[in-house]
């Protein structure tokens, strides 16, 4: 029986990665279905594209009981951290988050993948990554072999890592960046759209540009 699944967010990274799993769905996919939203700005009952707003963060503990399966996708660039601890408060036990494999992406055999992991279509994660829990691997994102990566990251549609990168907690990679190998990225720190990484990034910083520069820390 496929297992119901509650995105906890709503327009944007949830609801694409809504759609994905009905997609999936579409193909055959089975493993997980998509139930709802919890989001603490639009009323339960409403509807985010058509899709039901079943209640607020809040309500996560009666959702448990009821035996759904969570993805967090509440995250943003400045004051990541806070929607971090925004996620351990709701304290959803790993067992209760839903790991989501969009049948159209390439995982490595060897892959190994966090609780409540999105791989979105065209994602491609090479051989021996290690991913840590709830990161969002979105549309044609590239992880190169032997990445070491932390919890709550994101990668952006088409953004793109090399060998070897070690990428700490809450770390966004933006759309259509690359980085070069065996460099490290800093927890809750940001790469820009585009940009192209030569150097380590230290922690709480927004780095941008081709080479990538320091543009501020995170607020
Ligand atoms: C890097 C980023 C976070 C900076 O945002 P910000 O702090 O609001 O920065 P600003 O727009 O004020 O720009 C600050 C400076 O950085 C430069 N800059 C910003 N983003 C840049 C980028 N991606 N590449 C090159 N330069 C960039 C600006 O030109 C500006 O330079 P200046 O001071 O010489 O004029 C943002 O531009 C970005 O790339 N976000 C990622 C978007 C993304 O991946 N979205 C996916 C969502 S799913």
């Amino acid at each position: 029986m496929k297992k119901k699944v509650i995105i906890l967010g709503g327009l944007g990274n949830g609801s694409v990665i809504a759609n994905a799993i009905i997609d999936a769905n579409q193909r055959g996919y089975d493993e997980i279905g998509f139930a709802g939203y919890l989001n603490d700005r639009e009323p339960t009952g409403s509807k985010i594209e058509g899709l039901p707003v079943l209640g607020k963060l809040s309500d996560v503990k009666t959702f448990l009981e009821q035996g759904f399966y969570f993805i967090n996708t509440i995250y943003r660039i400045d004051g990541q951290q806070e929607r971090i601890e925004l996620f351990q408060n709701l304290q959803i036990p790993d067992s209760a988050l839903a790991t989501f494999i969009h049948p159209l992406a390439y995982v490595a055999p060897n892959v190994e993948l966090g609780a409540g992991c999105v791989a979105m279509p065209n994602a491609a994660i090479s051989s021996g990554v290690k991913l840590g829990k709830c990161c969002l691997v979105m549309v044609n994102a590239t992880i190169g072999h032997n990445n070491t990566i932390g919890d709550h990251c994101h990668f952006a549609a088409q953004s793109c890592t090399s060998s070897f990168v070690e990428i700490a907690d809450g770390v966004h990679l933006g759309l259509n960046c690359c980085v070069r190998e065996n460099l490290k990225i800093g927890r809750n720190s940001t790469l820009g759209m585009g940009s192209v990484l030569l150097e380590n990034i230290g922690n709480n910083e927004i780095w941008a540009g081709n080479p990538a520069r320091f543009i501020r820390k995170t607020k």
